[in-house]
């Protein structure tokens, strides 16, 4: 089967800029606290040193939640069914997909990823792992409304969403995404979802503030990507790369810092800040048992399962489709 046709669902302007990428970065800059939505980091450059942290020993999320899907992998499968059309939303390299097509024998795979490159990329591995799979690549941002491909349409659905980038979201923005995404599976469909809990602050901030620099690099891409695409003169050698904990939000913060006090263009319109002054660049939200439990129910789903036995923790959670009722 392989892959079947790919779908492409980004808007871009006459000379190939994504239109919502140039918007986001001047509404951003234009705040008191500038701010770029973490989604921008992912260009080819982004995805690839994101792949770079996935290895890096700090970084424990990706090895927690890969340990989870293999330890788990017969009773996840059992609580799934076969037969289901796979969803993955921001499949990037897709490099746990495997462990889980491989347990659930699933009658199609749907990976939904921004980066083109990376989604053929992926989808062609896939296509060689598992050559009786239908694979539907669908380029898309899918914090947005994504339409999947007819071809599932009759099919039972699966959601995956590992990574726990649902904590990338602030809670609002995670509710409308679980809710979006519970309408475009529909009923009985099930969610698998990776979600990063909250624990040692030391863990935490050494995860994304790695000794070698590669997460510094990652963050640092952003303002690369705006120089490159939007014909922005930020100084980049000018900034550096912080995470930090913020106790209140339960989260990992990253953010620019300008070292000095700076002044550049982005697109011909000026921007300036002072020394000290930071362009917040990602949230990474972290969930104790209730509180992800309440966020999945919030969002349309209702959790059935959780796989949490490991260190440094992390959940994978299966929520199914919540029927709407009228209820207390
Ligand atoms: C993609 N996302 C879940 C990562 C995270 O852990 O929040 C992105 C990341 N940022 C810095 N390191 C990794």
């Amino acid at each position: 089967m392989g892959v079947v046709r790919q779908l492409r669902q980004i808007s871009a302007d006459e000379e190939g800029v994504d239109i919502a990428f140039r918007a986001d970065v001047h509404a951003g800059l234009s705040q008191k606290q500038k701010a770029i939505p973490a989604r921008w980091f992912y260009d080819a450059t982004g995805s690839a040193l994101f792949e770079d942290i996935t290895t890096l020993p700090e970084y424990y999320p990706t090895r927690s939640e890969t340990l989870l899907l293999r330890r788990h992998a017969g009773e996840m499968a059992a609580a799934i069914g076969a037969g289901r059309a796979v969803v993955e939303l921001g499949s990037g390299s897709s490099t746990k997909t495997p462990l889980l097509l491989e347990a659930i024998d699933p009658a199609a795979y749907v990976p939904v990823d921004i980066s083109g490159d990376f989604l053929r990329e992926s989808a062609d591995a896939l296509a060689a792992r598992f050559p009786g799979l239908p694979i539907y690549p669908v380029e898309a941002d899918f914090t947005q409304k994504v339409a999947l491909p007819r071809e599932i349409c009759a099919l039972p659905k699966l959601g995956f969403f590992p990574g726990s980038t649902i904590g990338n979201m602030v809670a609002h923005t995670a509710v409308d995404l679980l809710r979006n995404w519970r309408s475009a599976l529909g009923d009985g469909s099930l969610m698998l979802i990776g979600v990063d809990r909250i624990k040692d602050i030391g863990v935490l901030e050494l995860a994304y503030d790695d000794p070698a620099g590669v997460t510094a690099a990652f963050n640092l891409n952003l303002l690369e990507r705006i120089n490159r695409e939007l014909g922005g003169t930020i100084p980049i050698a000018n900034f550096l790369h912080r995470a930090v904990w913020n106790d209140v939000h339960a989260r990992i913060e990253m953010h620019l810092l300008a070292a000095c006090d700076l002044e550049f263009q982005v697109d011909g319109r000026r921007y300036t800040m002072a020394k000290g002054e930071t362009i917040h660049s990602e949230n990474s939200h972290k969930y104790g048992p209730r509180d992800a439990n309440l966020l999945l129910r919030a969002g349309g789903w209702t959790p059935v399962a959780t796989w949490d036995d490991v260190d440094p923790a992390f959940a994978l959670i299966l929520a199914e489709a919540t029927e709407f009722r009228s209820a207390p």
